[in-house]
């Protein structure tokens, strides 16, 4: 897709991304807590932040000395504000956040967003640090194309398509 499909000025727009963080945020915890980088002072990149709510979190885990940077082609979402927490609105696709500076890179539910994902872990890659740890969460849509009943079978197929 040459540009992002479901812009932020869409009606409901808040509430999907509301609902992804209540459903999705405790698994990408989890899996984030487990990487030995998340910890006071570190530096921490999240792409695609939505509405700011694992940024935020990362800026807590971080703190007081760390820092979270949150990166995301709209910010008009973002409803949280921490001392520790800074938001850029920039498109991963235009190039690196800050070369070799995290200790941590993360994005989710982005990448099948991008037209070329390869490009864009590239670009994610290079944000590292070296020993730095990168934790991309992506979702597997083969669910929805065999959902019944049809007629949410025929819409995520057209949706996908
Ligand atoms: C489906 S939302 C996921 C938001 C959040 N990561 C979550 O899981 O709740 C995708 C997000 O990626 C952002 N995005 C899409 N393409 C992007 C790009 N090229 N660079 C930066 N952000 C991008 C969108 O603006 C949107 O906020």
């Amino acid at each position: 897709m040459p540009e992002y499909v479901l812009g932020h000025h869409l009606k409901g727009e808040g509430r999907r991304l509301a609902l992804m963080s209540e459903l999705l945020d405790p698994m990408h915890r989890r899996y984030l807590q487990s990487l030995d980088v998340v910890k006071p002072g570190a530096r921490m990149l999240e792409v695609g932040c939505g509405n700011g709510s694992i940024s935020a979190w990362l800026a807590r885990q971080v703190a007081p000395d760390g820092r979270t940077m949150a990166v995301d082609l709209d910010l008009s979402l973002v409803d949280v504000h921490l001392p520790n927490l800074e938001f850029g609105k920039d498109d991963i696709m235009a190039g690196l956040v800050e070369p070799g500076s995290f200790d941590l890179v993360t994005a989710r539910a982005v990448l099948h967003h991008v037209a070329d994902a390869d490009k864009a872990i590239a670009n994610l890659v290079a944000s590292l640090r070296p020993g730095g740890a990168i934790l991309l969460i992506e979702p597997d849509f083969l669910p929805v194309t065999i959902a019944e009943p049809p007629e949410v079978r025929v819409f995520w197929s057209d949706w996908l398509a």
